[in-house]
């Protein structure tokens, strides 16, 4: 048996982060054994809910049960990220084409400028349609997100927005 423990960088916004996230993680932790989960700045996505640092630490809180995972904030470049947190590949998941589209143009570049690996995972299938904007959408809104997100992040969203329903079962 292979007894070395390989690192990876899973970078993104996180904002906030869902169950296709931690299905993500913990598909890392058991295929390479470390997870540096890494909340980005990303200038492209401004119109989000929740800072860095509230971000860092509901993810943290998320995933206290996996103890080979740390969760940090960066400022910067994911191939930058991944040369400070010493991790050897970067970590995505795929939902769908579309998002094999962007993830390889950014594997390939990331992988001209610095040579780090993109490796990347396929989503559960019955979590394909998860995605952060539809999370803050709906919960905004005041529905119900309970079963799409972590209980961490259910409940600071549910603090945010106190008309946000938790499964009655019965519409009004
Ligand atoms: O969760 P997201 O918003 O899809 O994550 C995208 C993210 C933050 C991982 C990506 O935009 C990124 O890596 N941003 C950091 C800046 C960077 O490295 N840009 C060059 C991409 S080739």
């Amino acid at each position: 048996m292979n007894s070395s423990v390989t690192s990876v960088l899973y970078p993104g916004s996180f904002d906030p982060l869902h169950l296709g996230h931690v299905d993500v993680v913990e598909q890392g932790v058991e295929l390479f054994g470390r997870v540096t989960v890494v909340a980005m700045y990303n200038p492209s996505k401004p119109s989000g809910i929740f800072t860095i640092d509230e971000r860092v630490a509901m993810i943290r809180d998320s995933l206290a049960h996996l103890p080979t995972v740390s969760v940090e904030a960066f400022d910067g470049l994911a191939i930058h990220a991944a040369d400070q947190f010493n991790a050897d590949f970067i970590l995505k998941g795929l939902r769908n084409a579309g998002d094999f589209e962007i993830e390889q143009q950014m594997a390939h570049t990331n992988h001209s400028v610095s040579g780090v690996r993109t490796v990347f995972v396929p989503c559960r299938p019955d979590q394909v349609f998860l995605s952060s904007r539809f999370v803050r959408e709906i919960a905004q809104h005041g529905g119900d997100v309970s079963h799409l997100v972590p209980a961490p992040v259910a409940s600071e969203l549910a603090r945010i927005f106190p008309s946000a329903t938790h499964s009655t079962g019965s519409p009004s």
